[in-house]
């Protein structure tokens, strides 16, 4: 294995201006790399720390803290070191910083170098970055994951109009590049809409999603649709729903705040019910508080064989987490950030813990993200079910769906079923 020469940060800046960790690494044989790392804005209080500055510049949003720990205890402690496998640097740097939840070097600065490490072996070995990544996991690679698109957005990734986070499409076509025809055109479909019933250009959310006035979820679902067939395609289908709700986002004081009169868990429970039998609906993330684990076994139980019951904030991507939710039957499908965990080794145990209960996997972006593309490989190699990436404008989400019509063209591979 190749010996480390030296890692350095840089504070760069994420697709919503704010800063963010990039590291450089270098190890033996004149092999560099980059990895920058992403940022959310609806995050699960289970997250691993980012840390943050603190002082005036940005907000206190300032990553130089971070950038410096990569500069110096990082860049001190590894370089001139050699690691066996992504698994024994990843081990290394979590007895460096020490805490249980990455508070004292910062689940940024860590992620950062546990990513260009990864760059750097793939390229040692002179594989792509998704081979290596397979490596990790083990399994064969035979198909690409399914990307599931922004369409509409609400709650903390727009102004709020509707307390829903997003509305997304799952086009079901077999390959990829359809797949990105099918989102391109309900995209602009459901632009024409927004303009026709608003009078409006729609305003754009964080991940590139229409935001505009709904006057209710009635009419965010019927304009869903409607796009849809505008665009040409059968909804259910040829294409299908995808909601996060991100239900923390509208919980407090025991209710969920869906409308202005709260509701309870199982009244929750019963309008999430009733969607599913209303429209095609494939998945649902976070439809619950992320605390809440006395009702999610209920909506697992009341909507859990038609549609997928996703814990985003729910599980943190958090191997402890996901073990009670496969214990509580709280779930059946993870939505899996690496950065909620903070290094590629936890995250590769969420995932296999997932697997191994048989539960689907979307591989996902942030709201806040760079023009790295890592993300793609990372779900062509652990051949997630899913990607969810955000709408398809931006250059921060194109970086990455690009990179999946580049693999694409490489493997020649399809979307699974
Ligand atoms: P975040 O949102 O990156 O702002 O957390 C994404 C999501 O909730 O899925
Ligand atoms: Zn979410």
């Amino acid at each position: 294995m190749p010996k480390i020469i030296s890692v350095r940060g840089l504070e760069i800046l994420d697709s919503r201006g704010r800063p963010t960790v990039k590291a450089y690494m270098e190890i033996e044989n004149n092999i560099r790399a980059s990895a920058s790392v992403p940022s959310g804005a609806s995050t699960g209080r289970s997250e691993a720390h980012e840390l943050r500055d603190g002082e005036q510049r940005y907000d206190g949003l300032g990553c130089r803290k971070a950038v410096a720990n990569i500069n110096k205890s990082i860049n001190l402690s590894i370089s001139g070191k050699t690691f066996d496998c992504q698994a024994d640097i990843d081990e290394y740097l979590l007895g460096l910083d020490g805490t249980s939840n990455k508070s004292k070097l910062g689940a940024n600065a860590l992620l950062a170098v546990s990513l260009a490490f990864s760059r750097c072996l793939a390229l040692s070995n002179n594989k792509p970055l998704f081979s290596y990544y397979q490596q990790l996991v083990g399994s064969s690679l035979t198909h690409l994951p399914r990307p599931t698109i922004n369409l509409f957005s609400g709650g903390k990734h727009a102004g709020g109009q509707i307390p829903l986070q997003d509305l997304l499409i799952v086009p079901m076509q077999k390959r990829f590049s359809e797949v990105m025809e099918c989102a391109y055109a309900v995209y602009q479909a459901a632009a024409v809409q927004c303009l026709n019933k608003f009078n409006m250009r729609a305003l754009t959310a964080d991940e590139g999603g229409l935001a505009p006035p709904f006057g209710s979820l009635t009419e965010l679902f019927d304009t869903a649709l409607e796009s849809i067939e505008q665009a040409g395609y059968r909804p259910g289908e040829e294409v299908q729903l995808a909601l996060d709700i991100a239900a923390s986002h509208f919980y407090h004081d025991d209710q969920y705040f869906l409308t202005t009169q709260g509701s309870s868990g199982s009244q929750m429970i019963d309008v999430l019910s009733e969607w599913t039998t209303r429209y095609p609906i494939r998945s649902i993330e976070d439809g619950l508080a992320e605390d809440d684990w006395e009702f999610w076994p209920k909506l697992v139980e009341a909507v859990g064989d038609q549609c997928e019951i996703m814990g985003d904030d729910f599980l943190c991507t958090n191997p402890e987490r996901i073990k009670r939710a496969v214990s509580q039957k709280g779930a059946n499908a993870l939505l899996l950030k690496v950065n909620q965990i903070g290094t590629l080794s936890e995250a590769l145990k969420a995932f296999k813990l997932a697997k191994e209960a048989n539960w689907k996997i979307t591989v996902s972006a942030r709201s806040g993200e760079t023009e790295d593309n890592w993300l793609s490989d990372l779900a062509v190699g652990w051949q997630a079910d899913y990607i969810k990436i955000g709408s398809v404008t931006q250059s921060e989400r194109l970086a990455k769906y690009n990179r999946l019509l580049e693999i694409e063209q490489e493997t020649g591979f399809s979307i699974k079923d």
